[in-house]
């Protein structure tokens, strides 16, 4: 194909709307004009597929606080023939219709990186970058993750799932589980992101409070028993079928200053100060393989395509997977894409990498 047409899409409607928009910035900074050609759609904090320019999603990256996609005229994706085609609805009129070759869903979190959008894309036709329906899905909740990797023999910490219905018919029984786990534990929303919502608990007495806050984005929360004293460690995962088995990169490090604070929102998105992203990370070379090796198994048993990060904690030799994300925070200075540049793929060179990839991929079921 001469000059693929890339679909990008960006924003959505999770807690991670903005972190879409500031990876949307970096791809579009990056992305090679000359190999492919670009049509951008954001998706609004409500849902709203619609138009944004090119000049708007750069500016993302430099406006203070956080960028938001704003509301504007309908984009509709479609079938047309045998292609897809993308276009404006103004009023009862169709406008700017252009087909396009592979979508670039650089969406986080629920409706964007758990599958939804994957299986619309399916029903088009059109080949997209990244995890198919199943493992988008099972890696996004965090409870189906740790269950499968458990199953797969890879090493997960302790945890209680509570879905709604356990929670809402009785809560002592949920309490006794959460008992059987040693404090301190991190309650999260199974299928959330960005830290957004997760509490660390040390008092019984406050868990029903941090499980409630865990409920207001998702009705499946997660119970952790808390690692402490470990590192934490990310290691970025491309999968190409054509090439053979997926391929890790170095390790990076999330360190954090404080060592009673957790990687929160804040630290994430709000303010670098006391964390620093280590891009590799300071590591035994033995540690250094066991973590890629898990990285690798996780993706294997998760049957990720694409590309992850999969994020672990490591203390000596020990190492238990944290989680697997399908669509990372992608931006230049994310630690994904640095975490390839150190490891010899730069940042246009891995969004080609995945694109290509992408459009390879025969079309029905895999
Ligand atoms: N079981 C745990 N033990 C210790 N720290 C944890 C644990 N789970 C999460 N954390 C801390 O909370 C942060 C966010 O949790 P994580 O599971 O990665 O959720 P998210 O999907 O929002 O990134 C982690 O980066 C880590 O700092
Ligand atoms: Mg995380």
């Amino acid at each position: 194909m001469a000059q693929p047409r890339v679909l990008v899409l960006f924003g959505g409607v999770s807690s991670e709307h903005s972190v879409s928009c500031l990876t949307a910035a970096g791809v579009l900074a990056a992305i090679d004009p000359e190999r492919y050609q670009v049509v951008t759609v954001g998706i609004t904090a409500d849902g709203h597929w619609t138009p944004v320019d090119r000049v708007t999603v750069q500016a993302y990256g430099s406006v203070s606080g956080l960028p938001q996609v704003a509301p504007g005229p309908e984009a509709l994706l479609f079938r047309d023939g045998p292609t897809v085609a993308l276009a404006t609805r103004r009023g009862d009129k169709l406008t700017d219709l252009t087909s396009v070759d592979v979508a670039l869903p650089l969406l986080h979190g629920p409706f964007g990186e758990d599958g939804t959008v994957q299986g619309w894309f399916e029903l088009l036709g059109l080949p997209y970058v990244g995890a198919g329906v199943l493992a988008s899905a099972a890696c996004t909740d965090k409870i189906t993750t740790k269950r499968l990797l458990a199953q797969a023999g890879l090493p997960v910490g302790p945890s209680v799932g509570l879905d709604d219905w356990a929670w809402r018919h009785d809560r002592e029984a949920c309490l006794a589980r959460v008992d059987q786990l040693r404090p301190p534990w991190f309650v999260k929303p199974s299928r959330g992101g960005s830290s957004v919502g997760i509490s660390r608990v040390e008092q019984r007495e406050d868990l029903a409070a941090a499980i409630a806050e865990a409920r207001r984005w998702d009705p499946r929360v997660i119970v952790e028993q808390g690692v402490t004293g470990a590192r934490e460690i990310e290691c970025g995962v491309l999968i190409d079928r054509r090439l053979g088995p997926p391929t890790a990169s170095l390790p990076g490090e999330i360190k954090l200053a404080q060592a009673d604070r957790f990687y929160d929102f804040g630290l994430k998105y709000l303010s670098a100060d006391g964390v620093d992203l280590m891009a590799p990370a300071a590591l035994e070379p033995a540690q250094t393989t066991a973590v890629q090796e898990l990285a690798v198994a996780a993706c294997l048993a998760l049957d990720v395509e694409g590309l992850a990060r999969v994020d672990s904690f490591v203390k000596g030799a020990e190492i238990v997977i944290n989680e697997v994300n399908t669509m990372p925070g992608f931006t230049a200075i994310s630690l994904f894409p640095r975490l390839w540049g150190v490891s010899g793929v730069s940042y246009p060179e891995l969004i080609a990498r995945l694109l290509d990839e992408a459009l390879s991929r025969p079309p029905g079921l895999r």
